[in-house]
């Protein structure tokens, strides 16, 4: 099942290969010549749209939710976040305007349900590590992650049907929309209200790059060629009775979030691959991490890792699996930015949860 991935990533390796890269060595014109998230574009496309790398950065946020994303609330936001700018912070300075005011919006399910709408502008670049706290408590700060998405440029004064126009014109052009994440889209605005001409407005349907940092972690691993069902139940009560005292401190130690496993395939012909199954160490113990007793589970240090992640719900095979991992790899385009020799899949509910949340992972090289 790796061969197919495999496989799969070594067709698109070919298609990367004609992929421009343009880095972007100062910020594009339409950032008026403020501080603005730094990208590269991956992919331009015919229809006129195109594939951007965010780095992650820092930015200030606000807040709603609505039926409807109003004139007045935009309004509200908008000057909450102004006034933050313009003193109304933990060092009582005022602070350059940046670019492009920034509101990502996540559907409710369901026609009449409330959506999400947070506004942003980000911190300037000179202030990201030593950020002053907002004062007002409706503000946070808040740090966008590394992401990819397919951007859309448009001129005059959208409303915001206007936005929504654009957003679904750009879903369309996309046609697949496996490639995104379809639960919340991003309208960035460049430029007050005083310009008339060139403005420069965009939508953005994307996903996000997850930072994990470093933690420690119970595992246990298996060398296979078939991992079943009695595999997995195996290690799992192998870290079970860990956590529930078969320990050098014959601790119960409370459980945690996810069942992580990682697949890697073996070096050579064989057809053998690692199983490893992971249970992470609750934070106060971090420091201090009580021994398995069984000799075949062991602490390990997770090294920070950036991934790639895909979420879905259900009761997933490990086909299933393969095959979200196969969508996955199919969204990054750029196949040398990830490993493809492992993957990770994650699953976050014990076997009687109804709605369920599981991952897979690919990690960011
Ligand atoms: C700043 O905060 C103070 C105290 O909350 C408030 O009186 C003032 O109007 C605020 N100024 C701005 C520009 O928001
Ligand atoms: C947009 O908001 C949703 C809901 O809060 C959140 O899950 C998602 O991560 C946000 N997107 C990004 C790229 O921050
Ligand atoms: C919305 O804003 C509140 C503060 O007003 C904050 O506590 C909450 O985490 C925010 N929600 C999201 C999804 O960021
Ligand atoms: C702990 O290990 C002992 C000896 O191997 C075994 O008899 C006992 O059942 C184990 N307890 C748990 C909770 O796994
Ligand atoms: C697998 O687990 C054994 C202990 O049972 C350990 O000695 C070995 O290093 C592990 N394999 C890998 C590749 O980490």
């Amino acid at each position: 099942m790796i061969q197919i991935l495999l496989s799969m990533a070594l067709t698109s390796s070919v298609i990367a290969a004609g992929i421009p890269k343009i880095e972007q060595d100062q910020p594009p014109a339409f950032c008026n010549k403020l501080d603005c998230p730094k990208f590269e574009t991956v992919q331009t496309f015919k229809e006129g749209y195109e594939l951007r790398r965010y780095q992650p950065s820092k930015w200030v946020a606000t807040n709603v939710s609505a039926i409807e994303f109003t004139r007045e609330i935009n309004t509200e936001m908008f000057y909450k976040l102004f006034y933050y700018i313009a003193g109304n912070n933990s060092k009582h300075m005022k602070i350059p305007m940046t670019a492009p005011v920034l509101t990502n919006i996540t559907h409710g399910a369901g026609p009449d349900c409330e959506s999400l709408f947070e506004m942003h502008f980000m911190i300037p670049f000179d202030l990201q590590d030593d950020t002053p706290s907002p004062t007002d408590p409706k503000l946070y700060i808040t740090t966008l992650p590394q992401i990819e998405a397919y951007v859309r440029s448009f001129g005059g004064f959208p409303q915001q049907n206007d936005y929504v126009k654009a957003v679904s014109e750009l879903a369309d052009e996309i046609k697949d929309s496996s490639k995104y994440n379809e639960a919340f889209y991003f309208e960035a605005g460049y430029d007050g209200p005083e310009r008339f001409t060139h403005r420069h407005n965009e939508v953005w349907l994307g996903y996000e790059i997850r930072r994990y940092e470093a933690s420690r972690w119970v595992a246990t691993n298996k060398t296979t060629m078939e991992y079943t069902d009695q595999d997995r139940r195996e290690m799992f009560f192998r870290l079970f009775h860990y956590i529930s005292g078969n320990n050098t401190q014959d601790l119960k130690i409370p459980m945690t979030s996810p069942v992580l496993t990682k697949v890697s395939h073996g070096p050579g012909p064989t057809c053998e691959s690692d199983f490893f199954m992971y249970f992470m160490i609750p934070f106060n113990m971090q420091a201090n991490t009580p021994k398995p007793t069984d000799s075949k589970a062991y602490i390990v240090d997770m090294p920070q890792m950036d991934v790639f992640v895909k979420s879905f719900g259900g009761r997933p095979s490990e086909d299933d699996k393969i095959h979200q991992l196969e969508l996955l790899a199919s969204e990054i385009v750029d196949v040398n930015q990830f490993e493809s020799s492992f993957f990770f899949t994650a699953g976050y509910d014990g076997p009687y949860t109804l709605n369920r949340h599981n991952e897979v992972w690919l990690a960011k090289i």
